[in-house]
């Protein structure tokens, strides 16, 4: 099938679609309690918008696609902003009524939601300025990058970017992120798939080009609130520091050569 006459991808699921369409949907309920309800998971959810929300502003974005978008952690402060329109698409019907119910009244007509499985989107070729993929990849291994991005490559117009969060395997040197790491993968038993190291993103997203990466979640620096996102902003954007992000943001633009 020709990718950019419009029509999706006929990607087979793979076996951690159904896995994770069924986790998600069972934990869809608990989703946002457990991950922003407390200060440091708000801080963190609140920094990393504000990192994407400047990107899209940066590259003029219009039309948005948040990708995985769960509970709309991503999304439901894109509505907030003059976008033209958001788009939200998750595997899991559960994480998008949650997604519905939180938005708040008035912004509802603002996010267009939609199941589907981001290897095959039923969205016409170069739609989007730009694609969100936030917190997910780490829940693949790193052999199926390429496969999970293809299709969005096919829905991002020909200057488009993908904002890709990516789990840093640089992590290790902050033992914060490596008791979370632990937390997740032998108290809550789930399965951790990817951590991959910086100067393996190219190699990752073969048909994206690599146009900036920042470093996010430095959870050891600083307590106030303002002197805190000082610092983080300060060691995401500096040359070394910023590959000791607990995760990267990647921005990746669509590569049509
Ligand atoms: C860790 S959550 C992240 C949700 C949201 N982006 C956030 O940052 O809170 C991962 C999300 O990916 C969704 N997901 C898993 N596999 C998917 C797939 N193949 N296509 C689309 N969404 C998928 C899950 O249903 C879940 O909502």
């Amino acid at each position: 099938m020709d990718k950019d006459v419009g029509q999706s991808v006929t990607a087979q699921p793979t076996h951690w679609d159904e896995r994770y369409r069924q986790s998600y949907d069972a934990e869809a309920g608990r989703y946002d309690q457990t991950r922003f309800g407390n200060r440091h998971g708000l801080y963190a959810k609140r920094l990393k918008n504000e990192w994407i929300l400047d990107v899209l502003q940066r590259h003029n974005a219009e039309v948005v696609l948040d990708l995985a978008t769960g509970t709309g952690r991503v999304a439901h402060d894109l509505v907030r902003q003059p976008f033209r329109q958001i788009h939200g698409a998750d595997l899991s019907r559960t994480m998008l009524e949650h997604n519905r119910e939180g938005v708040g009244e008035n912004f509802e007509s603002h996010l267009k939601l939609c199941q589907a499985n981001m290897r095959s989107l039923a969205y016409r070729a170069n739609t989007f300025d730009a694609v969100v993929l936030g917190s997910f990849l780490h829940l693949i291994p790193e052999t199926d990058y390429v496969g999970y991005t293809d299709d969005i490559w096919r829905v991002l117009k020909p200057d488009g970017v993908l904002v890709a969060e990516v789990p840093n395997s640089f992590t290790v040197f902050n033992p914060v992120n490596m008791a979370r790491i632990w937390h997740h993968k032998y108290w809550r038993h789930k399965r951790i798939k990817s951590y991959v190291a910086p100067w393996d993103l190219r190699r990752l997203f073969p048909l994206f080009k690599l146009d900036d990466l920042i470093g996010v979640e430095y959870p050891l620096v600083g307590k106030s609130f303002a002197f805190h996102r000082f610092q983080c902003r300060l060691l995401g954007r500096m040359p070394l520091t910023r590959w000791m992000g607990g995760r990267l943001m990647a921005v990746l633009s669509k590569d049509v050569e």
